[in-house]
């Protein structure tokens, strides 16, 4: 049966745009992340409980969410340190698949450089309110927004082929796609990147305490259209992304929480 598309914003990327608008507010020496743009796209209301909540610290967020708002961060942060090396031998496309509220496009700019964001209509139109109304606080920055569905068929025609340098960021998103959605994605980028080029991908993992059929984070996903669908185990990453034509150059773990299990594994890609 295939899926509606959805009308209205991701709310998981809202979601992880509140954890780096919340990890922004904290002190240089023990933040993680600086994201300056992403408390734009929130509410007003989320805004002022940002505000409210700032000086608790993030441990009480980390203990709740059993280690993911630590992940969800790491994640963000170590992507961020991949996409600065690869700027540094002179990258000239920025590709995000699902990118959500995604604000690298504008904290990395710089002449040359061209980012295109991949997602479903509907968010993609909220961020464009959002850029629209704070316009002033964005730099100048070539960012293409690009509606599509990764679901259908038809989402190949809107990316263009890529022979120069390029590194594509496709995080947190297969979670959300069956393994053959993944599969035909990761075919699609395959047919359309030149070899070397970069890919950091990310995967929910086996154990990962949201996976739990009664997680209230599961659940509150499922309800909101945001099913998790699929999972991989972080050693089986090279035979699943071989035969699609990339090979594994690095792997992490994202958890070390005495909370539990790790729920998210990082893989850094290159195209063979
Ligand atoms: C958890 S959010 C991650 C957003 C962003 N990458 C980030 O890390 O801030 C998941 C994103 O995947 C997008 N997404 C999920 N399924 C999709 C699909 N079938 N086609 C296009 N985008 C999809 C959602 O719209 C959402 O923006």
């Amino acid at each position: 049966m295939v899926e509606k598309i959805s009308s209205h914003a991701s709310i998981s990327a809202r979601a992880v745009c509140l954890c780096r608008a919340l990890e922004s507010t904290q002190p240089s020496g023990s933040r993680q992340l600086l994201d300056v743009f992403a408390k734009y796209f929130l509410t007003e209301i989320e805004r002022l409980t940002l505000r409210s909540v700032a000086n608790w610290g993030t441990r009480w967020i980390e203990i709740a969410s059993q280690g993911l708002y630590q992940e969800v961060i790491r994640r963000h942060a170590t992507t961020d340190s991949w996409l600065e090396e690869a700027l540094g031998s002179g990258i000239q496309n920025l590709i995000i698949l699902g990118a959500g509220y995604d604000s690298r496009g504008w904290r990395f700019a710089r002449p040359g450089l061209r980012t295109i964001e991949l997602d479903q209509a509907a968010t993609q139109t909220h961020k464009r309110q959002c850029l629209k109304r704070f316009v002033t606080k964005f730099p100048e920055a070539q960012v293409e927004l690009s509606p599509v569905d990764f679901r259908f068929s038809s989402w190949p025609d809107v990316l263009p082929s890529f022979t120069q340098s390029s590194v594509v960021i496709w995080e947190g998103v297969t979670m959300y796609l069956s393994r053959e959605e993944v599969i035909a994605t990761a075919h699609t980028l395959a047919g359309k990147l030149g070899r070397g080029t970069e890919v950091i991908v990310d995967v929910l993992l086996p154990n990962a305490p949201m996976r739990g059929t009664s997680s209230p984070t599961r659940l509150g996903l499922g309800v909101l259209g945001e099913k998790l669908k699929w999972f991989l185990p972080l050693h089986e990453a090279p035979s699943f992304f071989e035969p699609l034509g990339f090979k594994v150059s690095q792997l992490l773990e994202l958890g070390d929480q005495p909370t539990g299990p790790s729920h998210i594994g990082l893989i850094r890609l290159s195209r063979l």
